[in-house]
């Protein structure tokens, strides 16, 4: 058999066997959480969640430490099933996805990701493309890889072990590994957390590029401000539960904010743009 012949068999039967997921429109659900609840070492570590992430938006989960944000991002991602309630991924619950499905469907930046692999940095990013193996859009994985280098700043990187770049660098890379996946729901646990000011610029304007292309973002920010300025909708998570949702500047009040964090903060709009700041609230 010839390896055209070979190839094209093995897209007919990985598309038999695998559907590709089709286009959402804009607005449309993407992943859902309803009545969602976790336990975990005998604790609620989340309770009574319901949230939905649409195609064409950026969502920002914020919230303070062990408020529930890894947890809820790893639920939806159907990493860590629930106790109560359910997850749903392109309208289905995420059980009646096979694995080699689910990796079409949604792309997962875990937090801190301890990953030390000691292979070249484009091998790195080369694995978000595993899920396509087989199927269709299989020859684009060279395209696919070199734009998500390109989009996060590491091409430069490409020869070099993994394990021998900085950490901020690493993360661009991790970034990059799960840009090249193309899967129409990303769920990212704190991309900038190791990152300088551009490149935290960076990837906000990635999320806000790939919701502009009709993608469903779910980030995790610590930084109010990048928050405010690049996401849609915000969801305030505090102890567990959703606190507030709804458009950044709506839910970015010093009462809520100063509450959930426990530290008096102010919010104020930037004086050109209007986007709200916040800040800790100081004496002097
Ligand atoms: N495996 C676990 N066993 C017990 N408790 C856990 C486990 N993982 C997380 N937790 C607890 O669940 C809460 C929420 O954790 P997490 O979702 O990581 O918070 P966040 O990402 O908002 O900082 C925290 O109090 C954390 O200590
Ligand atoms: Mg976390």
């Amino acid at each position: 058999m010839s390896r055209t012949r070979a190839a094209s068999l093995r897209g007919l039967f990985a598309a038999r066997s695998r559907a590709l997921p089709p286009p959402v429109s804009p607005g449309c659900p993407v992943a859902e959480a309803h009545g969602l609840g976790v336990r975990l070492g005998g604790r609620e570590v989340l309770g009574g969640i319901d949230l939905t992430a649409r195609a064409g938006e950026v969502l920002a989960l914020v919230g303070p430490n062990g408020a529930g944000k890894s947890t809820l991002l790893a639920a939806l991602a159907a990493d860590l099933r629930p106790d109560q309630g359910e997850v749903r991924i392109g309208g289905r619950p995420v059980d009646a996805w096979s694995a080699p499905e689910l990796a079409l469907r949604r792309s997962v930046l875990p937090q801190a990701a301890t990953l030390s692999f000691p292979f070249p940095v484009e091998d790195v990013v080369r694995m978000g493309r595993a899920p396509w193996a087989g199927t269709a859009l299989e020859d684009e994985d060279g395209a696919a890889v070199a734009e998500a280098m390109a989009a996060t700043e590491v091409t430069a990187f490409a020869p070099r072990p993994f394990s021998a770049l900085s950490g901020g660098e690493r993360a661009r890379v991790a970034l990059a590994r799960v840009l090249a996946q193309r899967a129409p729901l990303l769920l990212l646990d704190e991309p900038t957390a190791a990152l300088d000011l551009r490149h935290q610029e960076l990837v906000l304007r990635i999320c806000r590029e790939r919701a502009r292309a009709g993608d469903a973002v779910v980030i995790v920010l610590h930084d109010l401000g990048l928050a405010a300025a690049h996401a849609d909708r915000t969801a305030v998570l505090h102890d567990g539960r959703i606190a507030a949702e709804g458009p950044p500047a709506e839910v970015f009040r010093d009462a809520l904010l100063s509450r959930v964090y426990r530290q008096p903060v102010e919010v104020f709009p930037h004086p050109r743009t209007g986007v709200p700041l916040v800040v800790p609230k100081r004496l002097s």
